[in-house]
This record gives C-alpha cells, sequence and structure tokens, in this order.
C-alpha cells in the first residue's frame, strides 16, 4: 500500500502535486492498489461542470459490499467489524465481525429482494442506532438498491416529505428508539408519515424498545424473523461505477429539501482513501465517529470509510450526557479508542462541565482527534487538545459536506502542523479557489472570499435527486465552471484556510444544517401567522441559534402571546423537528425591507445578537422606522 498512507509533509505537497497535473493517473492508481473490481473503467474521468456532467471510473463494474466486507473475509472474518454501544451503559456492547456482518447484511439483502426490491429501487431507511441500521444500508448496496437514510430525530412530515420525493417503495424502521433517559415512538412518527405516502408498499420493523405497536395488515412485518428465516448467502449485485449509491437529503437556503445524489465507484475510492490518511488508521486500531448515520458523516465516516479500510468502527446508540456527562470518555476508556472525531457542538458543551467527568476514565488509548460540522472555536479546539489529546493528539478539524461526499479540507495527522480554528490544507485532489462577488478569483495569501472547487473530485453528488436543474443552480451557476460551496473561508500567509461560515441562508445549529426557508415556511403555516424571518445568532454551545421575527396577522395579534409561541414552536417540531426550534421567538409589527421587497436579514442578524451599535445604512430600507420598533421590543 505504498502512495496510500502520506507519510510527512514534503510527501503531501508531493502527493497533492501529483494530484493537480495528472489527476487521472493519481485516482487511477489508488483506485487500483486498494479495491476489488468485476471490471475495471474505461475512462478514469470525463467532466464537465457546465451542465454539470461528472463521471469517474466509467464503465467499471463492481460492488461496494464486496469491497466492504467479502474483501476482509480471506484474512480478517473474525475481526471485530462493528462495536455496538447501546444507550445503556448497563447493556452489553455488541462485537460484530466481518464474518456474522456478511451474514446479517446478506439477511437481510435476501427480505429485499424476497419483497421484491430490486436493482434501482429506492429504501426509505429510518432507523436508530442499533445494528439494524448498517445492515439495511449495505444490504441495499448489496442488491443495488439505493439507500435513502433519513436521521431518526426528524419529524413525520420531513420523513414523509423525504419518502415522496425519493418515491421509495419500501420503509425500514423500529418499534421505537433509545435516547438518553427517553424512549421514542418511532412507529407511531412512520405511521403519520406514511398517512401521505401510499407508494410504500412494506414496512420492515426491527426490534427495539419492546413497545406496543400497531402492524399494519399487508404492509409491516417485524424484521427479525424474516432474517432468521433467510438464507445468509446472497450474491453481490455488479453494479456501474456512476449507478446510484444513495441519496441523502440536505436543507437547502431555499425550499424542500435536496436529495442529493452519491454514486458508486467515485464514492468508494474517495471515502476509503480520505479515512485512511485523515484518521490515520492503523491495522488493529479501535476508530469512533459520534455522528449519527442519518447524516452524511455517518455514511461516510462511520461506515463505507472505516469498513472499506477493514477497520473496527463503533456505532453508539445513546448521548454524550446520558446517564451523566462522562459517558463519552466512559466508552473511550472502555473500548479503548485510538481515533476519536466529534462535533464542536458536543465539545463546547462538555467543556462547560466539571473536568471530573474527564479525568475520572483512562483516555490514553487515545492517538488522533476530529472535529467536523461547523468552525471550531479557539477556546473549543484549546480544551479539546489538552484535556482529551492531553496535547499529543493531533487534532484534524475537516472541512466537507452532504455534496462532498468526503472530506475536502483537513489537517493530516503527524504530517501538518495544527493551528487552531484552521481546516488547514486541501485533501490530495481538492483544488480551492476563493472568488469575490464580482466572480473574479482572488489569487495570493492573506485573502478572504467564497470557497469553491475548481476540479472534480471522486465522491461529489452528481446531481440532485430528480431535479438536475436546481442542482446545476444551486451549485454551478453562481460562479462560471466551479462549484460553489456555500462558505466564506480565508487563506493566510502559509496557504491554510480557514471556513468563516456560510454566506447564504443556511444557518449551522449544532452541526445541523439548517435553511431558513423551509423554518419559515413552518411558522408561516401557524393560521395566526402572516409573515417571518429566521435568522441565526451566535450560542456559546451550539454555535448558533435561531431568533424568528414574527408579524401576525390582525386576527392573531389579540392572542396570548405565550401560547402562540408554543404553538409556533410545535408547528416547527412537527414540519422539521425539534432542532429547527427557535431560541427566540419575537413578535414584530414588520420586517425591514429593501425597495425590491427583500428583507434585509443583515439588519436582522444584527439585532438578533444584540449588537445593534452599527447597523449599517438603513436608508435604503423602505421602512426603516420598523427596525427601531423591533430593537425595542427585543
Ligand atoms: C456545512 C455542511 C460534512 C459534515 C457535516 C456537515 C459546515 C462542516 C466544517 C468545519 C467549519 C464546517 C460548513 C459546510 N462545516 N465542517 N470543519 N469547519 N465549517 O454536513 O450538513 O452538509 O453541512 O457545514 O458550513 O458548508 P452538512
Amino acid at each position: 500500500m505504498s502512495n496510500y498512507h502520506i507519510k510527512n509533509l514534503e510527501e503531501y505537497f508531493q502527493v497533492y502535486r501529483k494530484s493537480v497535473r495528472e489527476p487521472e493517473n493519481f485516482w487511477q492508481e489508488v483506485a487500483e492498489e486498494h479495491f476489488v473490481w468485476r471490471k475495471k473503467w474505461d475512462k478514469v474521468l470525463k467532466w464537465d461542470f457546465t451542465k454539470p456532467e461528472i463521471k469517474w471510473f466509467e464503465n467499471a463494474k463492481l460492488n461496494i459490499t464486496e469491497n466492504c466486507i467479502d474483501r476482509h473475509l480471506l484474512t480478517k472474518a473474525e475481526k471485530t467489524a462493528i462495536i455496538w454501544e447501546p444507550n445503556d451503559p448497563k447493556e452489553k456492547p455488541l462485537h460484530i465481525t466481518y464474518n456474522e456482518l456478511h451474514k446479517k447484511i446478506n439477511n437481510v439483502a435476501n427480505v429485499l429482494k424476497d419483497k421484491g426490491i430490486k436493482k434501482g429501487d429506492r429504501v426509505c431507511i429510518y432507523l436508530p442506532m442499533i445494528p439494524e441500521l448498517a445492515y439495511a444500508v449495505l444490504a441495499c448496496a448489496r442488491i443495488g438498491a439505493i439507500h435513502s437514510v433519513v436521521f431518526a430525530g426528524f419529524s413525520f412530515s420531513a420523513l414523509a416529505a423525504r419518502t415522496l420525493d425519493a418515491d421509495c417503495k419500501m420503509l425500514i424502521t423500529a418499534d421505537g428508539s433509545f435516547r438518553g433517559n427517553k424512549t421514542i415512538d418511532l412507529k407511531g412518527i412512520v405511521d403519520k408519515a406514511l398517512e401521505d405516502c401510499p407508494d410504500v408498499e412494506t414496512v420492515l420493523v426491527a426490534k427495539r424498545t419492546g413497545a406496543e405497536i400497531n402492524m399494519k395488515e399487508g404492509r409491516d412485518q417485524w424484521l427479525e424473523p424474516l432474517m432468521e428465516k433467510a438464507s445468509d448467502e446472497c450474491k453481490p449485485e455488479v453494479m456501474d461505477s456512476e449507478d446510484p449509491l444513495f441519496i441523502l437529503y440536505t436543507s437547502g437556503s431555499t425550499g424542500k429539501p435536496k436529495g442529493m445524489v452519491h454514486t458508486t465507484a467515485g464514492y468508494m475510492v474517495y471515502s476509503a482513501y480520505t479515512f485512511k490518511n485523515i484518521f490515520n488508521y492503523q491495522n488493529d486500531d479501535v476508530y469512533w465517529c459520534t455522528a449519527d448515520i442519518g447524516w452524511i458523516t455517518g455514511h461516510s465516516y462511520i461506515l463505507y470509510g472505516p469498513l472499506l479500510n477493514g477497520a473496527t468502527t463503533v456505532m453508539f446508540e445513546g448521548v454524550p450526557s446520558y446517564p451523566d456527562f462522562g459517558r463519552f470518555w466512559e466508552i473511550v476508556e472502555k473500548h479503548k479508542v485510538n481515533q476519536f472525531y466529534t462535533a464542536p457542538t458536543a465539545i463546547r458543551a462538555l467543556a462547560k462541565k466539571n473536568l471530573e467527568f474527564v479525568d475520572k476514565y483512562d483516555l490514553s488509548s487515545l492517538k488522533v482527534l476530529g472535529s467536523v460540522g461547523e468552525p471550531i472555536n479557539e477556546e473549543a479546539w484549546h480544551w479539546y487538545d489538552n484535556n482529551i489529546g492531553k496535547s499529543k493528539s493531533p487534532i484534524v478539524d475537516t472541512w466537507w459536506q452532504t455534496e462532498t461526499g468526503g472530506i475536502m479540507i483537513s489537517s493530516i495527522p503527524f504530517v501538518t502542523p495544527t493551528k487552531p480554528t484552521f481546516a488547514t490544507l486541501p485533501f490530495p485532489g481538492i483544488q480551492l479557489v476563493l472568488m469575490d462577488e464580482e466572480g473574479i478569483e482572488i489569487k495570493g495569501n492573506q485573502v478572504d472570499g467564497r470557497l469553491c472547487i475548481k476540479f472534480p473530485w471522486p465522491s461529489m453528488a452528481r446531481t440532485i435527486w430528480r431535479n438536475h436543474d436546481r442542482y446545476r443552480d444551486t451549485y454551478f451557476s453562481t460562479f462560471k465552471n466551479k462549484y460553489f460551496t456555500g462558505d466564506g473561508a480565508l487563506r493566510d500567509e502559509v496557504g491554510y484556510y480557514r471556513i468563516t461560515g456560510r454566506v447564504d441562508d443556511v444557518i449551522i445549529v449544532s452541526g445541523h444544517n439548517l435553511g431558513t426557508a423551509p423554518i419559515e415556511d413552518a411558522i408561516n403555516e401557524h393560521p395566526a401567522v402572516a409573515e417571518s424571518a429566521v435568522v441565526g445568532f451566535p450560542n456559546e454551545v451550539k454555535g448558533n441559534a435561531l431568533y424568528g421575527f414574527v408579524i401576525l396577522k390582525e386576527t392573531g395579534e389579540k392572542r396570548d402571546r405565550d401560547n402562540l409561541r408554543k404553538e409556533i414552536n410545535q408547528t416547527i417540531a412537527d414540519k422539521i423537528g425539534p432542532i429547527a426550534k427557535p431560541d427566540k421567538i419575537q413578535f414584530v409589527e414588520g420586517l425591514p425591507k429593501t425597495r425590491s421587497g427583500k428583507i434585509m436579514r443583515r439588519i436582522l442578524r444584527k439585532i438578533a445578537s444584540g449588537d445593534t451599535s452599527d447597523l449599517g445604512d438603513t436608508s435604503t430600507l423602505l421602512n426603516p422606522e420598523v427596525v427601531e420598533e423591533i430593537i425595542k421590543n427585543r
């Protein structure tokens, strides 16, 4: 595996230069050395960002699960593939070997086939972090069905919207889920969602909580007895490199969620290669990413990336605060975790607690720490470095997106010197550019601008499910011939990148990507609401919190304000999920608007943050008087 692990900075620059000068040779070598192919490609890359059309490893044939599992059976059959750590520390963890994983996913794959699922069909997966989630995802990939995992914290209408958009024939769920000291009625949410989804023919239900649930005749069936009856041999479907592997929804700044489509070969090559290098994974290491598989982080760096490398990956069902704030560190000690990957919001929440929660545990197994999902502030970075890494484990601050499929900017541990709050350097193959608002590239160092990528990489999303125009308009039309990330970034004197945050109407709350438009749509559905605007404002733990400005209809004005707030929050929780509830809702007479009728969010952001000393130029507003009123009643 000569070119697989980058060993020092000089080698990084060498590899990076090669990846830019000869991208096809570069990726061809990675692809040839580390994977099994049923048939090799005719051409490594074909691309055109104006259409946009991107094809990697054209006409190659493969199955990703063969690479994730079968390939390891010769040498690692009894190695633990997944350590499953339950919500309740008193319940026993499971150590699932590659051999067992192979059998289980084949069981589920055969169940899916038996229910009529074929290559190309969409299967919605709405499961908590239990082993069946991993089995279901990989079983889909085994038979060429396209998985669409919906985070099990999403509401029934968010689930319904995603199930409908992807036109899923089947849904896989559980009777319920455990989160800390709460039990959630998952099946009840599914039943409500499916009232609007008549095309879902089969619902498979995994047993977790043992709750009494409703089973709809002819539609719902328990998963386990079916698995027991099914064969544990299932031939992998031979897939084309560009066949879709999965759809994963992400919020946009406008309208409904975007079903990002990821395809097979490029995603496989990139998730595996980044995993190995960015976490410096060595053969017997235990790796843990605390994300949920409902997000891209879990797809690429709990399941695919680690399994493609024959790694041991931890899957945690619970939350960092249960039974107390030492849970993460208890798990690190128990499973001797070597690489630990989490989000700044979790770090900030834990940093507020007494250090006793950390010091009780032996964290000496840790070698590499990772951060993802939002900018990590300096204080949190140092807390993580000092108290968790004991100043000996490098922190990789990894910048990427659902759309990019894998990590784009990150230091490489023991290779790239770190710098707090900087994601540092692009991964090999990633050609970054900063653009100004006029569409001119900003060259040189010590500059900031809009972050774009000017050359394709293997794991980029190929389209938005059944909406290629939206894909082009969102990512490829702002800057000609470039992929626009929606983020701002600065490049320092040595070429390190620091992400400064979104430049569009997406707000990252606790590492979750939320569009303002869908939240406003939800608020506006309340019968007493005339209009609303949602903005983000800084929050110590969540990074950003939401602030909603709401104009009531005349009929609504007489109603009790606290009740209205509760109802509006409930509407948001139903439409999107509890995560999207604003920290503050203020009822206002009007919203500051430009003469063309656009809400001036810049001003609302200032007011929300409590800093009204300099509101900038308000003279171009259509209604400058509302600004005073809003500040007065804040
Ligand atoms: C947005 C993508 C892909 C991981 C989970 C989020 C922000 C992500 C970082 C980081 C600063 C970051 C960006 C990005 N973001 N990682 N290390 N530093 N910001 O995926 O939900 O698609 O959100 O998260 O704003 O555009 P996502």
